[in-house]
């Protein structure tokens, strides 16, 4: 699928469910949310048939995400059902990790290929103001577990809404150093309304502290496991790889590669706009498969050429909590 600035879209992001076990304060509304009925969501089945359409229409990579897609129930046979598809090459999932522990192989024998993990901090105190959840040893063992069950490259998502701690930063270091892991920072996105303020210099600073911390410094490389946003960078001595994701103060619009399904049938052109087309109806009242097709053509044409966060747009214009839609 083409959209009107010839960017060619091929990548699916779908999420599965509004809920989540976590609170993270970037994530969630601070006044709570109204979690949708889970008979508004698609069904495997109507996923399923989505994407088995899309697939002709060149979407060959599917991620999977939430709120955090491992409470769904069903999600490995529905992976299973993706792959067995035979159209799409690349199943990642984005979670929260607190479930990788007993779910990562599993996940892995179904065909998923990759994961990104959030972890924004392995200090218990901070983790538990950030998540509102005492569950960090979850996490930390869901990463072990996901390199254990053989997943390559395995992401971690670090969201910077201040400073990140000296004993992180040298956890994240020592992360890379040893392991093919890729650390991600990425700049907050004030999206449905969250109540946190903070500045995109901190990508700079951090990226700063690891030159001094390890003495070396941060070269460009290749993008780490396909085509997402992050510029990579790789320290001399080191397994893993570290990503930059700044939708705020540098914007990748040009390579945009997406589009997004949420969890109750709306397709999104764009994380950061309010435009959204509902598949759901057509989908219940026994649309054709062209139908589909159409409904997710006309949301490709709908892109626009680059989001406005960080240029005109006031914070909290975008009325989607990030939980509806997924990272
Ligand atoms: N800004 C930037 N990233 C966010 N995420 C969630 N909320 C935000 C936000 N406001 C990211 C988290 C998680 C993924 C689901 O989305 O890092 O990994
Ligand atoms: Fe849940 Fe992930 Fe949002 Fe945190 S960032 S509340 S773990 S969906």
């Amino acid at each position: 699928m083409l959209d009107r600035y010839g960017r060619i879209i091929d990548y699916l992001r779908i999420s599965l469910t509004d809920r989540c076990n976590f609170r993270c304060s970037y994530c969630m509304p601070q006044e709570g949310l109204q979690v949708l009925d889970s008979s508004e969501f698609l069904s495997y089945e109507e996923l399923l048939r989505i994407i088995k359409v899309l697939g002709q229409y060149g979407i060959d990579k599917v991620r999977l995400t939430g709120g955090e897609p491992l409470i769904r129930h069903g999600i490995v046979d529905f992976i299973r059902g993706i792959n067995s598809l035979g159209t799409i090459r690349d199943i990642a999932l984005t979670t929260n990790g607190s479930l990788l522990g007993t779910m990562a192989k599993e996940l892995k024998a179904a065909g998923l290929r990759r994961v990104n993990i959030s972890l924004d901090t392995i200090d218990p105190a901070r983790f538990r103001r950030i998540t509102g959840r005492d569950e960090l040893h979850r996490v930390l063992a869901g990463l072990k577990q996901a390199s254990a069950a053989g997943f390559h490259h395995v992401k971690l998502n670090v969201v910077l809404t201040e400073e990140v701690g000296e004993a992180d930063l040298d956890f994240f270091i020592a992360e890379v150093q040893q392991n093919p892991v890729a650390v991600r920072f990425i700049e907050y996105m004030p999206i449905g309304r969250q109540p946190l303020e903070a500045g995109t210099g901190l990508i700079q600073s951090v990226k700063a502290r690891i030159q001094v911390r390890t003495g070396d410094v941060l070269q460009p490389c290749f993008p780490v496991g396909g085509s997402g946003p992050a510029r990579y960078y790789r320290l001399s001595q080191s397994q893993g790889w570290f990503g930059f994701i700044t939708p705020r103060s540098e914007h990748f619009c040009q390579q945009c590669n997406r589009i997004r399904l949420t969890a109750d049938g709306k397709i999104k052109p764009c994380l950061l706009s309010n435009t959204e087309f509902d598949i759901k109806k057509a989908l219940r009242s026994h649309c054709s498969d062209q139908e589909i097709y159409e409904h997710f053509a006309r949301a490709v044409w709908a892109k626009s050429a680059q989001h406005r966060m960080g240029y005109d747009q006031p914070a909290g214009e975008i009325h989607r909590a990030m939980v509806t839609v997924g990272g």
